[in-house]
């Protein structure tokens, strides 16, 4: 990780005031956020794959957005799509003035839209991804079509992580993938608060296909 990422990240992990893109200093809500250790997971994944486009779904104060931008700034690769309707109201701003301050703006495109919109133009567009992060709406169908429309840009070979597995909802939709979806494997990884899934293949079910899932 570049030192100047370092240092940012530090001061937004301590929670000192940062600064949104309308130039006023802003309190930051320590709830919203990934922790290091699944930053620094999202930002080994992407290294490894080094995707030609990925995505992200919630951006906030944009933790996860640094530890990705910063990965493909330092070995030179990728282009990354941020989508969040709330990026410049709610969150002032601050995760597009970060990314401006560490020059990783031209490798980020902010989405301002909400995910399901977004994802569909995109497919339209032949968007194609080989890196996928879902951390936006948190109820189970939000998160649900999150990963509906994720899979239909995902690349095969390319991965899907789905943040927040102590919630129950994210849980109901990872028991989902894990049951119904054979042309998917579950990706190990040591941070328990993310589940992680490789496209190994395209969907081949059958149309009347349905695996309860508990
Ligand atoms: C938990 S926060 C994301 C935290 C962020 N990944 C980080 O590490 O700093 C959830 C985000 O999802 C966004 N969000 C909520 N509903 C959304 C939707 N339908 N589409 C896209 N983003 C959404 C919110 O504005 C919020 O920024």
């Amino acid at each position: 990780m570049l030192e100047r990422t370092r240092e940012l990240l530090d001061s937004f992990y301590r929670g000192d005031p940062q600064p949104g893109i309308d130039g006023v200093t802003h309190a930051l809500d320590p709830a919203t956020r990934v922790s290091r250790e699944q930053g620094e997971l999202l930002a080994a994944l992407h290294e490894r794959l080094r995707p030609a486009v990925s995505i992200e779904i919630g951006m906030a104060y944009g933790y996860s957005t640094l530890f990705i931008a910063d990965a493909m700034h330092e070995h030179g690769y990728g282009r990354h799509f941020a989508i969040d309707p709330f990026q410049r109201g709610h969150w002032h701003g601050i995760a597009l003035a970060a990314l401006e301050r560490l020059d990783f703006g031209h490798r980020v495109r902010h989405v301002n839209d909400y995910s399901l919109p977004a994802l569909v133009r995109m497919h339209e567009q032949g968007v194609r991804a080989d890196y996928v992060f879902i951390d936006g709406m948190h109820t189970f169908d939000g998160a649900f079509v999150d990963f509906v429309c994720a899979d239909r840009l995902l690349n095969v070979g390319g991965i899907i992580v789905l943040d927040d597995m102590w919630m129950p909802s994210i849980r109901k939709v990872a028991a989902f993938i894990a049951a119904n979806l054979e042309h998917y494997q579950v990706v190990d990884t040591p941070v328990a608060n993310v589940f992680c899934v490789m496209k190994k293949a395209e969907d081949r079910r059958a149309w009347d296909h349905f695996a309860d899932f508990g």
